[in-house]
């Protein structure tokens, strides 16, 4: 069966609303959190409706019920990122849960010890990191805007314990050539860690395949809810792990007079009551996943983001940040004579919603020269409809300038 495009954007009710000047809304912040189909909202409630109830704790249906839910999702997780095996999936909040509970392994690092991150991480992966006594090594960017991997042979050395890097920048959009790093990385001995925030719904994942230690993502970004995401990480590292939560349902026995014996992975690291109905919505987001058609996906945000940049590019008070970068459906762009927060707000009296502003990647900022860029991000249900707009909405903000 083909995929099209506008029956896909029909399964997302919050389009068809207004924003709060009576314009149709173009959601253009994707990057941020995507918007959620029917099918999703519709397993939470569904999940509210006939399964709610503690897991691990209760001997009656209902439980064991939303057991099920909770346990069958780490397998559709497991399954979809091609991990070796379901214990490797461990549930939390978010990509930033993630990250602060992998650098909460690391607390024995020495000033020695190197970690290497890329200019471009937003603040989720850069704060965990220096909360570390390890030194923190920076590589920069190419020319074009993507990850340079001449800078990280230099960099990169027998000191090395791990490189945490995005999959996908959240302000440029670049793409990281992950499996490359991760190569690299192991003939150090270091650990590759992938920030997979927002490269969930941009396609299949296979961390088997990028070769990568640890992967960490928010469901809030691939059409889940908020507040829930996962981590992958390989079982022979997650079971030297210490708990990072500590609470009901990770322990074998706690005593007054006796050492705590944790569980296994993965219940050591689930302490206390999970977000189960977020979990039954990541599963049905993971299903909904499944059943895109990805190339036809990616040739009509490649088809967008295109006539996006065609539109930018015709303005000349416009500068598109690093466009010839390997990048998906993100555009950040500065326009010469208005603050990113003034258009942003001229745009959404249009109905357009973008972010603007640092994009918590404040040393992005500085290693571009500037202190926020426009960002307009794309997700499948975006239309070229939606698109063309966007030269309306440049007209008014030459207008409101008294360029026009
Ligand atoms: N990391 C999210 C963004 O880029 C919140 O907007």
């Amino acid at each position: 069966m083909s995929f099209d495009m506008h029956t896909f954007r029909r399964q997302f009710p919050i389009l068809n609303s207004q924003n709060r000047f009576g314009k149709p809304l173009i959601y253009f912040d994707n990057a941020a959190t995507t918007q959620l189909p029917e099918c999703v909202i519709g397993a939470m409630a569904h999940h509210l409706r006939v399964s709610n109830a503690n897991v691990h704790r209760g001997i009656y249906g209902l439980s064991e019920q939303a057991e099920i839910v909770y346990e069958s999702t780490r397998c559709e997780i497991a399954q979809w990122i091609n991990a070796h095996e379901p214990r490797e999936i461990i549930f939390n909040s978010g990509a930033t849960e993630g990250l602060n509970f992998l650098a909460s392994q690391f607390t024995s690092l020495t000033p020695e010890d190197e970690i290497i991150l890329f200019v471009q991480e937003h603040h989720a992966n850069i704060l965990p990191w220096q909360r570390l006594s390890a030194t923190i090594r920076i590589i920069g960017m190419t020319e074009t805007g993507d990850f340079d991997e001449d800078d990280f042979g230099h960099k990169l050395s027998k000191h090395t314990r791990i490189i945490s890097i995005a999959h996908i920048g959240n302000v440029l959009g670049t793409i990281n050539p992950i499996k490359k790093i991760a190569q690299i990385a192991h003939t150090v001995g270091a650990l590759c860690i992938i920030d997979g925030a927002q490269s969930l719904s941009h396609g299949p994942i296979d961390v088997q395949e990028m070769e990568c230690d640890f992967f960490v993502t928010s469901a809030h970004k691939a059409f889940g809810p908020m507040g829930i995401g996962f981590l992958y990480g390989r079982a022979e590292y997650l079971e030297r792990f210490k708990p990072y939560h500590l609470g009901g349902g990770i322990v074998d026995r706690v005593a007054f007079d006796q050492p705590t014996l944790f569980r296994e992975i993965p219940s050591r690291f689930e302490a206390g009551t999970p977000n189960v109905v977020g979990i039954a919505g990541l599963r049905e987001a993971i299903r909904f996943l499944r059943k895109m058609d990805w190339s036809t996906v990616q040739h009509h945000s490649e088809r967008l983001k295109h006539r996006i940049s065609e539109i930018l590019e015709q303005n000349s008070s416009i500068t598109i940040l690093r466009p010839n970068s390997r990048r998906t459906g993100i555009i950040s762009f500065i326009h010469n004579h208005a603050h990113p927060h003034d258009l942003a707000s001229i745009f959404d009296s249009e109905g357009i919603a973008v972010r603007a502003g640092h994009h918590c990647a404040q040393p992005l900022m500085k290693a571009l020269g500037i202190n926020g860029t426009v960002r307009l991000s794309l997700a499948p249900y975006n239309t070229a409809e939606e698109v063309e707009w966007l030269t309306v909405a440049l007209d008014k903000v030459a207008y409101v300038l008294g360029k026009k």
